[in-house]
């Protein structure tokens, strides 16, 4: 049997996983990749960390110098997260002819474009399975299986933090910091969560795969993001109301060329196959124009899945020939030139949800100036006096299909009413049709 040395940098949520793996299915690896792996080195910011699980204390190093000079090392797994040193470790081991394998979103989303063009020019291979969707194979999915579709929509869950808040506080009525704290206890968080609870890390995985998907160089400004912080119990009781129930959503619809790619929490039907993927799980809802509807689902975070998707990179590296370089092109994704969308120009249904003064006139005025605006309601509720003790109700909209520039500028209108308290939410309604 034929041996590899390979290096981690980083051994936490992810690098955990990765090193359970590769040890408890080492006989599985082993006969898939024909190579028996050898963790030779695992870099760490701190030595004597307690971490719960055996690790050699002789293998962990807190200098990137152990690793980079050893030629015996032939792949590098990179699971430290964020931008610098993973950038600069990265494209360094790349020039000294290491194989890399990444989960960092936030990198490839922001800066892949210049790992890309390394590991093309070092011939090296770069694989980032795990970047998106945690064990989910949708990566390889898109860039293996559908390459024969033109793809005309895609819709995900991708971020299991904010998937497993959303789910407690529908079903266990939970708070969201306590649910978020209990995210971050069981591994799914980012390092910061506001990656997580903003939108952000939904936006870099909607980047990363729409190029993809898409063939055309996607910016992560080119993703209209907004995360779960506005999502109230009361928004969650409204859409059960509405049999629905709320998701983050990441959105991309090919219209005629121009792409209309955005991020954030949405009302779908409670029918739905994506209402029903709950806790941290994930999934990707795919349309080819080939294939029709696809919907990938599996676990989205979490140390084991996470690193069930960083081995099975390593075993698709090992299953070259590791010392022959160039033998895997980078895919690329500058294909196509496309347009995007900017958010006022796109058209949905929304609900939105307003605190007013409970006196006469107020439903009409602000009925009216939707009107006005070209936004047909559906269905306007007051339920009477739910704000106990003060003069003031809660107005629930939902409208028909309109341009969101027409909503935003009717609500511009309502801010100024005497009798407005508070513009409380906006949320947009899905009918993936
Ligand atoms: P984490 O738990 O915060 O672990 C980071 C690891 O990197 C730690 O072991 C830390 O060392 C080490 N590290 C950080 N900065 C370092 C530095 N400057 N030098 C050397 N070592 C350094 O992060 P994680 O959750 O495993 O996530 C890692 C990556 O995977 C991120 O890109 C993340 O977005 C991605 N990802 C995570 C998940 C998930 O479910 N958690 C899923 C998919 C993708 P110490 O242990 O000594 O502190
Ligand atoms: N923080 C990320 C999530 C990890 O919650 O989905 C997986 O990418």
């Amino acid at each position: 049997m034929k041996k590899v040395k390979i290096a981690l940098l980083g051994l936490g949520n992810v690098g955990r996983g990765v090193w359970k793996i590769l040890n408890s299915n080492k006989e599985e690896i082993m006969k898939r990749s024909g190579y028996e792996v050898e963790v030779a080195k695992i870099l760490v910011r701190d030595k004597n960390k307690e971490r719960g699980f055996e690790v050699p204390k002789e293998i962990l190093t807190t200098s990137f110098n152990d690793i980079i000079e050893d030629d015996s090392i032939k792949i590098v797994i990179e699971v430290i997260g964020g931008i610098e040193p993973a950038r600069e470790y990265m494209l360094e081991a790349m020039k000294r002819k290491k194989h890399i394998v990444t989960a960092n979103k936030m990198l490839l989303a922001t800066g892949g474009d210049e790992l890309f063009e390394r590991a093309d020019k070092e011939g090296v291979m770069f694989l980032y399975e795990a970047s998106v969707a945690g064990g989910i194979p949708i990566i390889n999915g898109i860039n293996e299986s559908l390459t024969a579709n033109k793809v005309e929509r895609l819709y995900g869950i991708v971020n299991g933090t904010t998937n497993y808040i959303l789910t407690k506080m529908d079903q266990d009525g939970l708070d969201f910091n306590d649910v978020l704290k209990e995210a971050q206890e069981k591994g799914y968080a980012e390092a910061d969560p506001t990656s997580d609870i903003e939108g952000y890390d939904s936006q870099y995985k909607l980047a990363i795969l729409s190029s993809l998907a898409f063939g055309t160089k996607i910016r992560v400004q080119d993703v209209y993001r907004e995360g779960i912080t506005k999502i109230e119990s009361i928004d969650i009781e409204y859409a059960k109301e509405f049999k629905k129930v709320i998701k983050l959503l990441a959105v991309v619809k090919d219209n005629y060329g121009s792409l209309d790619l955005r991020v954030h929490p949405t009302m779908i039907s409670e029918t739905h196959p994506l209402a029903n993927v709950n806790d941290a799980f994930n999934a990707v809802l795919i349309r080819g124009n080939a294939v029709g509807d696809l919907m990938f689902y599996g676990k989205g975070a979490g140390d084991l899945p996470t690193g069930s998707a960083v081995v099975s990179d390593i075993v698709s590296i090992l299953r070259n020939n590791i010392d022959i370089y160039n033998l895997n092109p980078v895919v690329k994704n500058n294909l196509w030139e496309k347009e995007f969308y900017d958010i006022n120009e796109i058209d949905s249904k929304y609900y939105i949800r307003l605190t007013v003064e409970d006196k006469v006139g107020v439903l009409g005025e602000i009925t009216s100036i939707f009107g006005d605006m070209n936004v047909s309601l559906r269905s306007v509720i007051q339920k009477g006096l739910e704000i106990k003790n003060e003069n003031k109700v809660t107005l629930v909209l939902v409208t028909h299909i309109c341009k969101e520039g027409n909503v935003r500028k009717a609500l511009e209108k309502v801010a100024k009413l005497d009798s407005l308290y508070k513009i409380n939410n906006l949320i947009r309604m899905e009918d993936f049709e």
